[in-house]
């Protein structure tokens, strides 16, 4: 079951475009900037983002997307949802608090809650599962699907 979940965490991924956090943070970046200089891939966030905002000081970040946004992650076709206004707080290569990014599976929404990064890895925890799967599955970006988005109900 978490090995299902996991693929859908990814998509928490997106969050991690906000770790600005270390070392040398750029107000100017985009989210995606961000999202490569901290070594993670863009494909974490969808298209569409307006802007977003961190606090230095408390690793607490928005992000703001056109609309909120159906995504299908591959290969296995779970649907995720990013609401319009994301949130959470980034402290070292960890998002807690994470609001904003739902996942369904097994009939249900998972929030996705955390998100860690080991490395080559993320961590993703939904409720009280978590799942891990390699960073290198999402070096696309993905585009948001039409509010006639496939599967929408599965
Ligand atoms: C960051 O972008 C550069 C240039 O496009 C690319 O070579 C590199 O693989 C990216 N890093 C990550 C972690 O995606
Ligand atoms: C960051 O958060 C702290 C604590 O809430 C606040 O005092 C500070 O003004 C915030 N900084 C920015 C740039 O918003």
């Amino acid at each position: 079951m978490l090995q299902k979940i996991l693929p859908l965490l990814f998509l928490s991924f997106l969050s991690l475009a906000l770790r600005a956090t270390s070392s040398n943070p750029n107000p100017s970046l985009t989210a995606y900037d961000e999202l490569n200089r901290t070594g993670f891939p863009i494909g974490l966030l969808p298209s569409g983002i307006l802007s977003y905002s961190l606090n230095l000081t408390t690793g607490d970040f928005a992000v703001d997307l056109a609309d909120h946004c159906r995504v299908t992650l591959p290969p296995d076709n779970y649907l995720a949802v990013y609401s319009k206004r994301i949130t959470g707080q980034l402290v070292d290569r960890k998002i807690s608090g994470l609001d904003g990014i739902r996942v369904r599976a097994f009939f249900r929404w998972w929030s996705i809650t955390t998100i860690r990064s080991t490395g080559d890895d993320l961590v993703f925890d939904v409720g009280v599962a978590s799942a891990k799967y390699p960073a290198k599955n999402f070096y696309e970006t993905l585009d948001c699907q039409g509010s006639n988005g496939k599967k929408a109900s599965s």
